[in-house]
């Protein structure tokens, strides 16, 4: 029985609009990431991060899922898929994923920094927002900043302990733990695609590179001709 571990980044939602972080352009060439996407850029200035978490959660609603997350959705409605994500927008979400693990957490969340309680995030997120459970005004965005511990670790590890396959799609593998997540699979003897723009550096037994629009869709259909 086939057991599919895949881990993807922003490369997937690329071609649906949203800027990856380290291309040519991309996000951490316009913003500093140590103001708005650490603990410590919030409790200096949580004004502008909820501004820049603002402006992504507007982009990311007006975003429409591309060939690539429909594949993977397709993908998962006849094979046994575990879905790890470290985008933040919902696409694969509103494709019709079922059970994606937002490892960096998401967008269309918010939760309060002094009680945990989580909820559906307005559009416009304010500093001044009280947390619907505790009433404390220390709501903030739903998501991983550097120095914070991603989610579902100890699941994702199980889960790719016991795979009959990994796959990597549209990330650079530059951060940490997920960049790692392929050196688990092989060592845990998993072989291990990866499916990108171009070679992210990161060691796996084979790769596809190109459009993730083409790329994934062009997978997909050969994993679904293949006789189980
Ligand atoms: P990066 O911006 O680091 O990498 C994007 C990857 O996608 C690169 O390898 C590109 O070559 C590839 N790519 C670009 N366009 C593509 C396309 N159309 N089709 C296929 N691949 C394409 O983004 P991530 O690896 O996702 O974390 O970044 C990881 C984490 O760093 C993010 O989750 C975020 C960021 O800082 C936090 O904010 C905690």
């Amino acid at each position: 029985m086939e057991r599919i571990v895949i881990l993807s980044g922003a490369g997937l939602s690329a071609e649906s609009g949203l800027g990856t972080f380290r291309d040519e352009g991309g996000i951490w060439s316009r913003y500093d990431l140590s103001e708005v996407a650490t603990p410590e850029g919030f409790a200096r200035d949580p004004a502008q991060v909820h501004e820049f978490y603002n402006a992504r959660r507007s982009n990311a609603a007006l975003a429409v899922p591309n060939p690539a997350h429909k594949a993977l959705v397709r993908l998962q409605s006849s094979r046994d898929v575990f879905l790890v994500t470290q985008n933040v927008d919902a696409l694969l979400d509103r494709a019709g994923a079922r059970n994606v693990l937002h490892m960096h957490g998401r967008l269309d969340r918010a939760t309060c920094a002094a009680c945990g309680e989580t909820w559906d995030a307005p559009d416009v997120m304010h500093p001044e927002d009280p947390c619907p459970g505790c009433g404390t005004c220390a709501t903030r965005p739903d998501v991983v900043w550097f120095g914070e511990m991603p989610k579902g670790l100890d699941l994702i590890e199980e889960r790719l302990g016991d795979a009959t396959l990994f796959v990597a799609i549209g990330t650079s593998g530059t951060v940490y733990p997920a960049a790692g997540f392929v050196d688990i699979a092989r060592s845990a003897g998993v072989p291990t695609l990866e499916l990108n723009l171009e070679p992210s550096g990161g060691v796996f037994d084979a790769g596809r590179y190109g459009r993730a629009s083409r790329i994934v869709p062009d997978w997909v259909d050969e994993v679904l001709s293949r006789i189980r």
